[in-house]
């Protein structure tokens, strides 16, 4: 089982909408398929159309009852660890100085699935440390701006800080606009970047619509450059050679 996080510090960047379209192309792709939601927030979950059973909270995710909270999505391949309210403060929770404990409850999901693809929360902690070092690769959106460029420049730092291995680290454009001049040049200076995957996602209202659809684009607009570009993403990070 490969394990791809979709982390940023930063809020609103599109890692919500990546989780869940990458998800569903690796569905797509014949992979079984867990998408984990550790967002209070729980918007992917929402996306997905499904709500944790009545007893999973950060207690039993902790425990490492993950199994019996899986819940299946309405898509083959694909199923959901939908997120709870209580995930808000995971952090607390973890025990100070490890930063292995996520790896650890993951392990039980090996057999079962080739891919978990973790929604991560927007924030810098030891939960993110634990999420980090949990993955195979950590897959951070830019929006093409200098303050997304910063915060990238900052995620790297904390890997050295973290002793985490700065090879998984994997970031993409994101919410990209042809029209902006900035995003255009800052798209244009980083791109050959090797931390930078040649895939990039435009801004693209079919993106925004899935707060109402409620389920990805693959499923609601098959084959438009909304779904064709997940699915490149999807296809360039499953290449790299820690996926294989
Ligand atoms: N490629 C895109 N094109 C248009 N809107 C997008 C795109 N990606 C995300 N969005 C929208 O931007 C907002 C933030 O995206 P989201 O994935 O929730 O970010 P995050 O999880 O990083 O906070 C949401 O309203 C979402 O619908
Ligand atoms: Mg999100």
């Amino acid at each position: 089982m490969k394990i791809i996080a979709v982390y940023s510090s930063k809020g609103g960047v599109g890692k919500t909408a990546a989780a869940v379209n990458l998800s569903y192309a690796s569905s797509c792709r014949g992979k079984k398929t867990l998408l984990c939601d550790m967002d209070p927030q729980g918007a992917a979950s929402y996306y997905y159309r499904v709500r944790a059973k009545g007893k999973f909270n950060k207690k039993q995710f902790l425990k490492g009852n993950l199994e019996k909270n899986i819940r299946q999505s309405d898509y083959p391949n694909l199923d959901l660890l939908p997120a709870h309210f209580s995930f808000r403060n995971l952090d607390l929770s973890l025990e100070k100085g490890k930063s292995n404990e996520l790896k650890k409850i993951f392990s039980s999901l090996a057999e079962e699935y080739d891919a978990l693809i973790i929604d991560c929360p927007p924030n810098i902690s030891l939960l993110s440390q634990n999420i980090i070092i949990a993955a195979d690769q950590v897959l951070s959106p830019v929006i093409p701006t200098t303050l997304s460029i910063r915060a990238l420049a900052q995620l790297i730092k904390f890997f050295d800080k973290i002793g985490a291995n700065r090879k998984k680290l994997r970031a993409f454009f994101s919410m990209v606009e042809r029209r902006k001049n900035m995003h255009v040049e800052t798209v244009r200076s980083y791109r050959k970047k090797k931390v930078f995957l040649r895939t990039l996602i435009p801004y693209l209202a079919d993106v925004e619509k899935m707060g109402i659809t409620r389920a990805p684009v693959g499923a609601t607009h098959s084959g438009s450059p909304s779904a064709v570009a997940y699915d490149r993403l999807w296809m360039e990070i499953s290449k790299r050679k820690a996926m294989s």
